[in-house]
């Protein structure tokens, strides 16, 4: 048996799967985001060891022997969320997360200042990166940030609580801006740019390698034997990318939730900072991925569903009277800003082109097309960057719209398959990890899944669409400087 632990932003996800990778038993547990002023957003690490813990104990309370025959774990967790603690190992202030934007400003000035980060660190410097969050910390928390001992991200502060041992995996490593992505090895530079060195970073391992070793008295709580490895595990992105079997060059999915990503394996790091691609390892040595991330994806359905008080059926009904190719209204997605294409921390959302007679239902369907129009913009730097996917598989809440998945086949072209069964998280990659630090062969541990169904881009939808999204870029344009907070 091998366990997967995902930390991620709303949940710890743990799941167990036997010695096929055949998953047999999940639990998590709810996590909470503290969010003290706008653009903040921070989590106390303890509660995420405590979610763990409390995820574990279920599954050994559903069944005792089960925790028992776990030959190793793998883990993999929200990227990017700075981890600060002093010299005793004790966290110096709540994890300040991926999503978190207050530090924008730094993160404009390491950019201009260091092209060292966009040359060896792959990226521009965007806010939800770690390396201009630890910036500002040296700014407006100077006390604290001279006692920062180690910098760790939230799944390696896990293993930490787990093993005692300080270790990062090059997926994960990636995302703090401090890696030298092609060389696989932390940039003396780029960290020296943040006034943080070498000693204060984990030691790095591959995401398939054994990193540390379970502690005993943590072995015995759980119910598990003495000795259980700990593979390196991967960012949540380069995991979920494990679990769906997306491991060969051009390989890519798409997910569909609380943000978009598309991600596509390359065998070879080609940076394109200037599109706003990131450009990070994968989980597996010799090879990385290229990422368009978008914000807001399916949180823009959730801020709909909120503000609009109506629940999800109740809002696909309503789009479901209206003309599925009329792009007006248009929606710009950008409601918690955006990094790909733009980089830009202060973009904000908008309707535009509302008529009288639209409804709920038509903003319903502006809100999934904005999406599709967003996550084809990923797919276009993507495309200028290394080369667009020519086919993905679906993941995340919103994998299962069919509607939704047409409009960004027809959009960026690409085949959509869409796998059987529960979405297929990070989770599982974890577990797979752990079965690739355990000996087990790639190719059979990481199988794609069986496909349910594939949508095709529809040729009659591609030139309404096409044409509403070359108004939606030219809105945007118009727009940006006029409508920032
Ligand atoms: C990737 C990113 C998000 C987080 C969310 O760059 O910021 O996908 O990893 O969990």
């Amino acid at each position: 048996m091998y366990l997967g632990i995902d930390i991620g932003t709303s949940a710890v996800k743990i799941v167990i799967t036997d010695d096929k990778g055949i998953q047999q038993s999940t639990a998590s547990q709810p996590l909470s985001i503290s969010r003290p002023h706008p653009g903040y957003s921070e989590q106390d690490p303890h509660m995420w060891w405590q979610a763990t813990n409390e995820a574990v104990l279920a599954l050994k309370q559903q069944d005792p022997a089960l925790l028992g025959k776990v030959k190793a774990i793998g883990l993999s967790g929200q990227m990017h969320g700075l981890v600060a603690l002093d010299k005793d190992d004790k966290v110096l202030r709540p994890a300040i997360l991926w999503n978190d934007t207050r530090c924008a400003a730094e993160a404009e000035r390491l950019d201009k200042t260091t092209p060292a980060f966009r040359s060896i660190g792959g990226n521009a410097v965007m806010p939800g990166f770690t390396a201009p969050k630890a910036e500002w910390m040296r700014h407006h928390e100077a006390d604290l940030f001279a006692q920062i001992e180690t910098v760790l991200l939230p799944k390696d502060y896990i293993r930490l609580r787990m093993s005692g041992e300080k270790v990062a995996e090059m997926s994960d490593a990636a995302g703090t801006l401090w890696l030298d992505v092609a060389a696989r090895r932390w940039s003396p530079a780029l960290l020296a740019a943040c006034g943080l060195d070498m000693h204060q970073m984990p030691r790095l391992v591959e995401g398939s390698e054994i990193s540390a070793t379970l502690a005993d008295a943590i072995a015995r709580n759980w119910g598990m034997n003495k000795g259980v490895i700990i593979a390196g595990g991967g960012g949540d992105n380069a995991a979920a990318a494990i679990g769906l079997g997306v491991i060969h060059p051009e390989d890519g999915f798409v997910s569909l939730g609380t943000s978009g990503v598309v991600f596509m394996v390359t065998d070879k790091f080609a940076p394109a900072a200037q599109s706003g691609a990131h450009a990070f390892c994968h989980a597996l040595p010799s090879l990385w991925h290229q990422m368009g991330v978008i914000l807001a994806a399916s949180d823009c359905v959730s801020w709909l569903v909120e503000t609009t008080e109506r629940d999800i059926t109740t809002l696909m009904q309503e789009m479901e009277q209206t003309d599925p190719l009329d792009t007006l209204p248009l929606f710009h997605p950008y409601l918690s800003g955006e990094r790909t294409p733009h980089n830009d921390a202060g973009a904000s959302a908008a309707f535009i082109g509302l008529r009288r007679g639209d409804g709920v239902g038509d903003m319903t369907r502006a809100v999934l097309q904005g999406v599709a129009f967003a996550i084809g913009d990923a797919v276009d730097v993507l495309k200028s960057a290394y080369g667009a996917p020519t086919r993905l598989l679906a993941t995340g809440g919103g994998a299962q719209n069919t509607l939704w998945l047409h409009y960004i086949a027809s959009v960026t072209g690409c085949p959509i398959d869409v796998p059987e069964g529960a979405d297929i998280g990070a989770a599982l990659g974890a577990a797979r990890l752990a079965m690739l630090a355990d000996g087990h062969d790639l190719q059979t541990v990481c199988q794609k899944p069986p496909v349910a169904r594939t949508i095709m881009p529809e040729k009659s939808w591609a030139e309404p669409l096409s044409e509403g999204q070359l108004r939606w870029k030219a809105a945007y344009q118009a727009l940006a400087p006029l409508i920032r907070p």
